[in-house]
């Protein structure tokens, strides 16, 4: 007899007679479905008192095959995200395996520990957790979070979707649409630099991979002293999805160089520390200007010929929508460890405004942050014109000198560097947490959702551009 929607379960955990979804939270897995219809089917409302302050919520489900034959090839997976950018629904396996009771929590907001609990928030089936083949009666237990951010807006009728899929074959896996045609995402892209090889970029990385991200702009400083090889390995799935600048750890500070600027390139396949790479509808350009840096970029040099011909030839394309420019060093940003590099500034300021720079990524200082939306100012370059209200802006592309948005992406997994103070031209900055910048793209690829994460997944900071 043919599987069907009905044979595999969702059901409570939290003791064989519960009913309540809020208790929910590990130990036997109940005779009670989750209804799959209504809404707080298994997290409660968040309180006005909670949304002002921030929670973070946890459940336990069972996902059982009821029929009478064997299912093959179960994965779990989150079809749709909360709709409210103020949260989000993450999931993750349980710490125990097929038909082996999970470990209740102490309550709805105890963290569930283990080395197998791992919350991604990834949006594809094949991203998903496998569960492997689930004989008649079989069950395997997973985890779900919601987390809703500090001073979060009410938000009616919020939900997120899950789903349990079943493949009947043993050989092959179900063709997956993307974009996901219930998120509205058109593709995604992350950002992160000062990385080296420790466990915070690990996090980091892992989370990105979580996401399904189609893009990832590595902004130096990548791999630190003995570390190229280690970071190599560990981006290598990533290697023709992504793009790198060249640090001044990456070429010329007492890193065993020229051996780590060697190993970038070479994987790389690049033949200059400076490069472009288009993704999609959005062209990059990677300079090199800082301090320490390997090449010139000074007026009239092979890398300033080669990055103004480049964002004129993106300006005059057509299929190119955005253009992003990635520097390690900080042109802009608050006060922290490394002060901005103003003859950079000066020199390429100018020319990212002329050819309608939409976003430049940065890091070396190692925290996060995000301007408004700025343009040079020539005469008092130190202030530069701040354009739009936080934090949501649009503007034609093709107007004259629309102004851009700087991004500071160095929490990547170094040492943090504090913050000192906000800058009027600063929306936002994190000096706390190590974590990466997402991006999302939609409406046909003319808005980009620009998400602070950390490396745990809690969003910090949400801002928008819409090109009209
Ligand atoms: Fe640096």
């Amino acid at each position: 007899m043919a599987l069907t929607s009905s044979n595999i379960e969702m059901r409570l955990t939290g003791g064989s007679s519960n009913t309540d979804p809020n208790l929910s939270l590990g130990g036997n897995v109940s005779t009670t479905k989750v209804n799959p219809s209504s809404l707080h089917n298994l997290f409660r409302r968040i309180t006005e008192s909670e949304a002002s302050s921030g929670v973070t919520l946890y459940r336990c489900v069972a996902i059982k095959n009821n029929a009478s034959e064997i299912m093959r090839n179960v994965v779990f997976y989150m079809v749709l995200d909360t709709k409210s950018a103020d949260d989000q629904a993450l999931y993750s396996f349980a710490q125990v395996g097929k038909n082996a009771v999970e470990t209740a929590i102490a309550n709805e907001f105890t963290t569930p520990t283990g080395s197998n609990i791992d919350f991604i928030a990834a949006l594809k089936r094949t991203a998903g957790l496998k569960l492997g083949d689930l004989a008649a009666g079989d069950f395997r237990c997973v985890w779900l979070r919601v987390t809703v951010n500090p001073g979060a807006e009410t938000f009616a009728d919020n939900f997120f979707r899950v789903r349990a899929e079943v493949n009947p074959s043993t050989t092959s896996e179900p063709s997956v649409p993307s974009p996901n045609p219930d998120t509205g995402s058109n593709f995604s892209m992350a950002a992160l630099a000062d990385m080296s090889c420790n466990s915070e970029f690990q996090s980091n990385f892992n989370k990105i991979k979580g996401r399904n991200t189609g893009f990832i702009i590595f902004g130096g400083d990548n791999a630190y002293k003995s570390g190229s090889q280690c970071w190599l390995d560990i981006t290598s799935s990533y290697r023709s999805k992504s793009g790198t600048a060249f640090g001044n750890h990456d070429v010329d500070e007492s890193e065993s160089q020229p051996e780590t600027k060697n190993a970038l390139k070479n994987a790389y396949g690049y033949g200059a520390t400076y490069n472009k790479k288009t993704f999609n509808n959005v062209g990059i350009v990677f300079l090199e200007s800082g301090e320490n840096q390997s090449v010139s970029d000074s007026v009239g040099s092979n890398q300033y010929n080669f990055i103004e011909s480049s964002l004129k030839s993106y300006s005059e394309n057509p299929a190119i929508e955005w253009i992003i420019v990635c520097n390690h060093y900080n042109i802009y940003g608050p006060p922290s460890d490394h002060g901005n590099n103003t003859g950079g500034r000066d020199r390429y300021d100018p020319l990212f405004d002329k050819y309608g720079v939409d976003i430049v990524i940065t890091g070396h200082n190692h925290n996060m942050w995000q301007s408004k939306l700025i343009k040079y100012n020539s005469g008092s370059p130190g202030n530069p014109t701040i354009i739009g209200t936080d934090p949501n802006y649009s503007y034609s592309k093709a107007a004259d000198n629309h102004g851009k948005m700087w991004i500071g992406a160095g929490a990547g997994g170094r040492a943090l560097d504090s913050i000192d103070s906000n800058p009027s031209y600063i929306a936002w900055s994190n000096g706390s947490n190590y974590g990466y910048v997402f991006f999302e793209f939609s409406n046909s690829g003319k808005k980009v959702t620009i998400r602070f994460y950390t490396n745990s997944n809690n969003l910090l900071k949400t801002a928008t551009i819409t090109h009209t």
